[in-house]
Parts: C-alpha cells; sequence; structure tokens
C-alpha cells in the first residue's frame, strides 16, 4: 500500500507554487505554503485566492468548499514550519544553488521520513539530492501550468531515490486526479525536452522578424490544434523560468537548437517576464493578467505585420491538379462563390475530382452544414478542363500539382504565356522555394506562395508566402481571397516549412530521437505531450497520421536548408521508413495497426 500524505509542505507560491497549493487543498489535503517573505506570501495568497474565486463563479465549487479549501492552507515565511510536513514540494525559481540551500535546510528541519520533493523544470534532481543527507528520499515531482487545469505530473527517479518513495509520490499525482509519467533524471524529462526547443524556435523566428508573434502564435494554433501559440505560453511559462530552463538544457545538450535565443536574455533583464510582470511577448492589463492589450506591435498599430491597402479584383479562380489538396481548395472556392475552373491532365481525373468534391458537399449537406441549394449553387459554380488555356480568364490561379520543382516551374512558364496580366500565380508548394516558380515567370512579382492545410474544407489556416520580389498588391490580395473563403492567412517569409511545418517537425524528430535513445515509451511521450501540454495527438500518433515517409522527407528538406545538425532525421525514422511502416496507411508505423 502507498503511502497516503495527509499534510504537504510547498515552497514558493509564484506560478507553480501557488497552484500546486490549490491542487493539493482540492484533494483534502492540507498545506503548508512557505514563502520567503510578506510580500512573496501576499501575492501567494492572492493567487489562491482569486483562482478559488474564479472556480466558484465558474459554478465548479460551492461557497463552502471554497472556505473548506482555503482552510485547508497555512501561510508561512518560515520553513521551520514544514516541520509537519510528510512531503514537501519545492517551487522556488529556476537556479541549481538556491534550490539546493532550500533543500540542505528542509533537511535539517524535516523528519528523516519525510519525501523532498522539487518541482524543478529541467535542473538535475541528482545534484539537487546531493545536497541532503537523504536523497534516496528525493524525487521530482513536475507539474504542468496551470497546475490545477494540466492533467499531468512526470515523477522524476534518480539512481539513488527509493522506489518506495516513487511509488507514493506516483500515487499522490494519480490522487490528485492527474496521469503520471516517471522518468530518469535528463534535463527537461519527457515534455520540456521537447516542448522548448520548440519554443525556441520560435522566438527566433520572431526574433529575426521571420512573422509576426500573433502570426507564429496563430499559425501553430490553427494548423496544429495547439491551445495556444508558443509566444503566448512562454509568456505563461515566465521568460526568467524559460531562459533558465534552455540554459540548463543546453549545457547538457550541446545542442545549439537549445541555446536560448539572445532576446530571451534581453526580456528577462529587462523585467518583461510575461504574464507575471504584464508585459513579456504581448502586454497584458496587469500583472498576472491573461488579458492581452495592444501595444506598438499590435496589427493595425503601424509596423510589423501590414499589407497595402491597393487590393486587385478576384472573381474567377483556377486551380490547377486533381490531388487532394487541388480538389479541396476548388471545393473552398466555389462553396465561398468564386467561379472555380479546375485544369487536370486528363478527363478522367477531372471527372474523378468532381465527384470527389460532389460528394464533400453532400456530406456537409447530410451533417447540415450546407442547404441543398447551397450545394447545388457550388457545384454549378465548379467547372472542368484538360485545357490550360481555360486559365486565361483567371484572376488568381493556384497550382496544387505534384511537388516537383521543374514540374511546377514549367507550369509556371505556361501561366505566363496563357494567363491575363494582372492574374496573380500561387503555388500551394509545401517545401519547394516559392521564387523558384516566381523566375520561372516573366512577372516574379505576380507569384506568391498560399500553404493550405489538408483537409483544405476543415483547416483554417492559410500561410501567405511572400518571396522578394513578391508585390505588396499580391499579398494584399490573398488575404482578401483568404477571408472570403473563411480561412485565417498569416504571413511568412519564403524559407523551407514555413511557420507550422518548421516548427512541427523538428518536435517530431526530437520525439523519435528520445524514444531511440530508449529514454521514454511512445506512449508515455504521448501522454506527456497530451496530458502535460494539451496538445491534441501525441508526437507518434501524428507521426503515424501523417505518415513517416512525409514527415521524413520534410525533415530532410528543413535539414538542408538550414544545415542544422540538430535537424538531422532521426536514424530510427529513417530505418520505419525503409522498412516500409509508414504509418496508418501502412497498417504499421510507430504503432502496428494491422489489428484494430
Ligand atoms: N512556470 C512554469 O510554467 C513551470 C512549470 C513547471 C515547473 N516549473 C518550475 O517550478 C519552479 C518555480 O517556477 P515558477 O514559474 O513558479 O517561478 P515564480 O518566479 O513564479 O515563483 C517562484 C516563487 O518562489 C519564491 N521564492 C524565492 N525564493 C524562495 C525561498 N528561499 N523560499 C521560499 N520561496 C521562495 C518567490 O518569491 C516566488 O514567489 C521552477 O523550478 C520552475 O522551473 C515552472
Amino acid at each position: 500500500m502507498p503511502r497516503e500524505f495527509t499534510t504537504i509542505g510547498v515552497v514558493g507560491l509564484g506560478t507553480m507554487g501557488a497552484g500546486i497549493a490549490e491542487v493539493m487543498a482540492r484533494n483534502g489535503i492540507k498545506v503548508i505554503g512557505v514563502e520567503v517573505d510578506d510580500a512573496g506570501l501576499a501575492r501567494g495568497r492572492g493567487h489562491l485566492q482569486s483562482s478559488v474565486a474564479r472556480a466558484v463563479k465558474r459554478g465548479k465549487l460551492t461557497d463552502a468548499e471554497a472556505a473548506e479549501l482555503q482552510d485547508r492552507v497555512i501561510f508561512s515565511t518560515s520553513l521551520d514550519d514544514l516541520a509537519a510536513a510528510e512531503l514537501v514540494v519545492e517551487a522556488v525559481p529556476e537556479d541549481l544553488q538556491l534550490k539546493r540551500s532550500v533543500f540542505q535546510r528542509l533537511d535539517a528541519i524535516c523528519p528523516p521520513e519525510t519525501v523532498l520533493a522539487t518541482n524543478t523544470s529541467a535542473l538535475s534532481v541528482t545534484e539537487i539530492s546531493v545536497a541532503t543527507a537523504r536523497p534516496s528520499r528525493v524525487v521530482g515531482v513536475h507539474f504542468f501550468n496551470p497546475a490545477t487545469v494540466m492533467k499531468l505530473a512526470e515523477v522524476v527517479r534518480t539512481v539513488v531515490t527509493d522506489p518506495e518513495v516513487v511509488d507514493d509520490v506516483e500515487a499522490l499525482v494519480r490522487r490528485l486526479g492527474k496521469d503520471d509519467v516517471t522518468c530518469g533524471d535528463r534535463a527537461g524529462f519527457i515534455a520540456n525536452a521537447l516542448l522548448f526547443g520548440y519554443l525556441n524556435h520560435a522566438v527566433a523566428m520572431y526574433e529575426q522578424k521571420y512573422a509576426t508573434r500573433e502570426d507564429i502564435d496563430t499559425a501553430m494554433k490553427l494548423g496544429c490544434g495547439l491551445p495556444m501559440g508558443p509566444l503566448a505560453l512562454l509568456d505563461l511559462i515566465g521568460i526568467d523560468t524559460a531562459y533558465e530552463i534552455l540554459d540548463t538544457m543546453y549545457r547538457q545538450s550541446r545542442d545549439r537548437l537549445h541555446a536560448p535565443a539572445p532576446i530571451l536574455k534581453q526580456m528577462a533583464t529587462a523585467g518583461l517576464l510575461g504574464r507575471k510582470t504584464g508585459r513579456g511577448f504581448y502586454t497584458y492589463e496587469g500583472s498576472d493578467s491573461p488579458v492581452v492589450v495592444d501595444d506598438e506591435q499590435a496589427p493595425g498599430a503601424g509596423g510589423l505585420g501590414r499589407h497595402g491597402d491597393q487590393v486587385r479584383e478576384v472573381r474567377r479562380i483556377g486551380v490547377v491538379g486533381s490531388g487532394t489538396m487541388a480538389n479541396g481548395i476548388a471545393e473552398v472556392c466555389v462553396k465561398a462563390g468564386y467561379d472555380t475552373v479546375l485544369v487536370a491532365r486528363a478527363t478522367a481525373k477531372v471527372d474523378a475530382a468532381r465527384a470527389a468534391i460532389a460528394r464533400s458537399l453532400e456530406k456537409a449537406v447530410q451533417r447540415g452544414k450546407l442547404a441543398e441549394p447551397d450545394r447545388d449553387a457550388a457545384l454549378a459554380r465548379l467547372h472542368g478542363s484538360v485545357d490550360l488555356a481555360e486559365l486565361s480568364d483567371c484572376d488568381l490561379v493556384v497550382e496544387a500539382v505534384v511537388e516537383d520543382v521543374e514540374v511546377k516551374r514549367a507550369l509556371f512558364s505556361n501561366f505566363d504565356e496563357l494567363c491575363k496580366p494582372g492574374a496573380i500565380l500561387a503555388t500551394t508548394t509545401s517545401s519547394l522555394p516559392v521564387i523558384e516558380c516566381a523566375m520561372a515567370t516573366q512577372r516574379p512579382a505576380d507569384v506568391v506562395g498560399v500553404h493550405f492545410f489538408n483537409p483544405a474544407p476543415v483547416m483554417k489556416l492559410v500561410e501567405v508566402v511572400r518571396t522578394v520580389k513578391t508585390a505588396d498588391d499580391v499579398v494584399a490580395t490573398v488575404h482578401a481571397v483568404c477571408a472570403k473563403l473563411g480561412k485565417v492567412a498569416v504571413d511568412c517569409g519564403d524559407r523551407a516549412g514555413f511557420i507550422v511545418n518548421a516548427l512541427l517537425f523538428p518536435y517530431l524528430n526530437d520525439a523519435v530521437k528520445m524514444l531511440e535513445a530508449h529514454y521514454a515509451t511512445a506512449d508515455d511521450i504521448d501522454t506527456a505531450m497530451k496530458r502535460g501540454c494539451g496538445y491534441p495527438m501525441g508526437p507518434f500518433e501524428l507521426l503515424d497520421v501523417v505518415g513517416l515517409d512525409v514527415s521524413l522527407a520534410i525533415q530532410r528538406v528543413l535539414y538542408l536548408e538550414f544545415r542544422e545538425p540538430g535537424f538531422a532525421p532521426a536514424p530510427l525514422l529513417e530505418h520505419l521508413v525503409t522498412a516500409g511502416y509508414l504509418g496508418r496507411k501502412a497498417g504499421r508505423g510507430f504503432r502496428d495497426y494491422s489489428s484494430r
């Protein structure tokens, strides 16, 4: 039988400590919360009170339950009061010396059987544990932000942690209504090791002005279904904490991708710590407020993210291709009221595309999302042809043929001859340079990338890729068309992976490397990302859906473009592809689907 803790100490009542104290108290556990001084205590108490008040307002707690919960928490500025605790969770700032000194003092104050746990995100639990005379009773218990919401805690055991202590802490985590994954003592454990490379990369994109903060965040939310964009998440985590986590990870991995982006250090030094100080990547209504207010970087406030006012008129759209993307885009266009011509290489392909679009519209009718007359009107707007000359009166041509630069270049040089002057020529490429298509024409200023996501009728995001030659009014027009299509357009430059794939695939590749290193199982990694970070799918689930071959191809393109050693495809990914384990479509990828 695992030990049932009834009194738990929490040291540090900041972003994490206050949440951890609340989670414990919500589950009937007595809490002794210790802060460094009265100001810290007042802030910690304030965190708890406002969070509990929100829960009451949302009907999740009654007034009586809220009062009981608060009665279970004792506040103190003296570590001596923790002598009564059976388990102490330390949540002071991410600083090894500070944590070691807190543990040394706890060791002197607490009885020998008391378990000492650290909530560190990336520091070595082993190094913290050896500051005490009881390393076997020291463990990591890593909660996620916000601790009251996220349904995971990572339990970190060192080589000397007593297995019973691990069992007891795992049982506690489950009693708190959370999933637990247990892992060894490696910087960043499971979730942060995968999350922070991605967050750092997003910061670098922002710092290089590759895209605006809003566009980076919107792209990851709409393109990957993440609950928050990376920059908004960093503001929630705290910029100082994020810097320390990356710094620790870099010192352990020596992977350049973990070297904190320089702007993080500048922001931390300037006190732009995120939500807790009211300003980080975004500006908030006040300290600890989640409400973002406009500042000088806000869209429309001048500077970044603005397009010219001039737009070209778009009435007729041409879509070239007959694959999944071409069909999806043509469907979106006719549904939005555009007269659309789909040009494919053979009559049979045109017919198949029309049938696929008709089927999809029919499904929308059956789901009650489209009225029958609207379906008929949409289909009437769809024209099919095998003749590229049909594109001559199109105002916008969207190319969605095979991902082969020579094929695309030949097509764009055809467009140049066939399309009327002023027509916008767009490519849906996900990995080739848009400028290659542009330079195959005599009118590169009219060429732009429009990267839709699959399935196009469902996914809200479009990445609008401008090359060094693209005209302002072309970008502005594509934005206007996307708005009419019901899509959200984000801007980015002509670089491999654009925003979403460049941020997503290295993270997936890192997950494969972690599996390959036998640090954690695919199930634990998937659970950590879903429950700890709120991702809709774990990395291995997603890789199996996307296809391992597709993922490998994208990762190779990223590696070739950026020459980052850390982007080199994981050997395990290469081997699985060679073996034909391509994911769901092959019945086997990281998991076996043959019997399901
Ligand atoms: N922020 C996150 O998203 C997150 C998530 C999981 C884990 N963590 C980890 O949790 C720990 C705390 O991070 P945070 O984000 O809550 O930091 P924070 O800066 O919000 O809070 C730290 C608190 O500790 C208090 N403190 C400092 N020295 C103290 C001492 N000697 N005794 C008692 N209290 C002291 C500070 O006054 C402050 O209130 C770090 O190790 C961090 O890596 C953070």
